[in-house]
């Protein structure tokens, strides 16, 4: 399951009218008799585009597109127009959209080379726009195919080549410029790689990717990492040898065997901080005995999306490089119905010695978390830690499908992670960890019980968590809307996203 990045993306000089690719293509802000690059694409092509974009109503909104063949008026075969609304809105995020339309318009038109006049926001960020297309391009051309038997969903991708100019005169970069771009192409296909190997694993059925399955994918990218990246990978005894009856009663109840997995990034230099990145791993989640209806079961193998967005990010980090020892965690296991099965009412002795009686075993998440963040704690004692789980349809209730809810009491630590999330362009808040609710969290005959009421869902299961984390720096983010979508972005197919991996990828190479 590794999804090897392909693009040579290139910068370019010379005129882009002048290119002899299959395509060239470029975005347009808004009304196209505005845009300077779209009015000098029209005079290019003898006025040809201006009437195109009319009849067909092209007005540089984000999502249209005009593919116009050239017939020999400027070198290229075709000219590609993406709509990107409005330059004061115009997000990293939304040029990943850009350039997963450019490479979607170039396939299916079977083109190899491109080339694309990079859209002007200013020098300061064109580094950054420079991944964030790569990213785009990679990211565009992610399909879950393997199950799919028709010649269409087979037929490779054709477009290879991306030839990036600065503006429509492709202006020269200096030696420094130049080095940056390579980097932020390079740097941009990584982490996009990394985000489609995260939504391979997401999208896998649950038969697939068992707990041993996202071991074993652990571990191919600690080989491929020789050196940098090591794995511990416990199974069901070792984990009963450290104490983790919260882990252990979520998967007692399947035939599939839990693992806890545990990856470590070294660099070669003294470390400058130790972070740890937790992931929830509940490779299904049926709701146990307090069972889920079963529409809202149907797609409960995306549970284990923080386990994959970690592991996944691992490769990225590696590969990267950083001055961070990074440590993923990820507590795996099947939360199923057997006569093996944990039950309401239960009382389980979790790793850090508190006892949690069982009001709901579809609340299975923050149990598996809670040793798993114990684990990290006691065993890695790290500087930073945060977890990712799609833990609650409330915080789904409170914030909607695509954004993350954010929790901690540690200021300056949320505010760094969140500054970066900003930039990275995947969409979170923060939401308080309301100390008075957790009154709902008293139990009578344990210390604990696992579910509070209905109302502040995500709040309480934020609290639940934090007994655990203590006073380690921590966050969390409650990841069940991002983690999976039914509606097609341009760069994020229906299914699993990817989500988290590259805002955890840009914060562990941050100084
Ligand atoms: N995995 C679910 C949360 C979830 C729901 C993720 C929808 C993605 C989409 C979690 O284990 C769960 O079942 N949570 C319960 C908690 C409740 C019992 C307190 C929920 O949200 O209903
Ligand atoms: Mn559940
Ligand atoms: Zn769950």
């Amino acid at each position: 399951m590794d999804p090897k990045a392909g693009f040579e993306i290139t910068s370019a000089n010379g005129s882009v009218w002048q290119a002899s690719v299959d395509v060239v293509a470029f975005a347009t802000f808004g009304d196209p008799a505005k845009d300077s690059v779209f009015k000098s694409a029209d005079q290019a092509l003898g006025g040809a585009l201006a009437d195109i974009a009319a009849a067909e109503s092209f007005e540089g909104k984000p999502g249209q597109t005009l593919v116009h063949y050239t017939g020999g008026k400027v070198a290229a075969k075709r000219v590609v127009v993406i709509g990107a609304g409005p330059r004061t809105e115009f997000t990293n995020a939304n040029i990943r959209d850009v350039t997963a339309m450019l490479a979607q318009a170039a396939n299916k038109v079977r083109a190899t080379s491109v080339a694309f006049v990079l859209p002007t926001v200013g020098a300061a960020r064109e580094t950054q726009l420079v991944q964030f297309a790569a990213e785009g391009l990679v990211l565009g051309t992610y399909r879950f195919g393997r199950y799919l038997t028709s010649d269409d969903a087979k037929r490779p991708h054709t477009m290879t080549k991306l030839h990036v100019y600065r503006d429509i005169k492709g202006s020269k970069l200096s030696a420094a410029q130049s080095r940056a771009f390579t980097a932020a192409a390079a740097r941009g296909q990584t982490i996009a790689a990394a985000v489609n190997h995260a939504r391979d694993l997401i999208n896998e059925p649950p038969a697939v990717a068992t707990p041993k399955a996202l071991a074993a994918d652990a571990q191919a990218i600690a080989k491929k990492h020789k050196g940098t990246v090591s794995v511990t990978v416990l199974d069901a005894k070792q984990c009963a040898a450290l104490g983790m009856g919260m882990f252990l009663a979520v998967g007692q109840g399947s035939d599939e065997e839990p693992r806890f997995i545990h990856m470590t990034y070294k660099p070669a230099k003294k470390a400058k901080k130790k972070l740890c990145f937790i992931g929830k791993g509940v490779t299904f989640d049926s709701g146990g005995y307090s069972l889920k209806p079963s529409n809202a079961m149907e797609d409960m193998k995306i549970d284990m999306s923080g386990a994959a967005a970690v592991i996944s990010s691992m490769d990225a980090i590696a590969t990267l490089g950083s001055e961070f020892e990074v440590h993923a965690v990820a507590a795996c296991c099947e939360n199923l119905v057997s006569g093996r099965a944990y039950k309401l009412g239960d009382v389980l002795k979790s790793m850090d010695g508190t006892t949690v009686e069982i009001n709901n075993t579809d609340a299975e998440g923050r149990l598996t978390l809670g040793d798993a963040i114990t684990y990290a704690r006691s065993k890695i004692q790290p500087d930073e830690m945060f977890d990712f789980a799609t833990l609650t349809g409330a915080c789904m209730v409170a914030l909607g499908p695509y954004t993350a809810g954010v929790m901690s009491d540690n200021e300056s630590l949320v505010r760094g992670w969140l500054g970066v999330a900003e930039k990275t362009g995947e969409d979170m808040w923060r939401l308080p960890l309301s100390a008075r609710l957790r009154e709902q969290l008293k139990s009578s005959i344990a210390d604990m019980r696992n579910t509070g009421d209905r109302f502040g869902g995500a709040i309480t299961a934020g609290l639940f968590l934090k007994t655990f984390a203590k006073d380690t720096p921590w966050v969390h983010v409650d990841i069940a809307g991002p983690a999976s979508t039914s509606s097609n972005r341009p760069s994020q197919p229906k299914g699993g996203t990817g989500f988290a991996v590259s805002t955890i990828v840009e914060y562990a190479s941050k100084s």
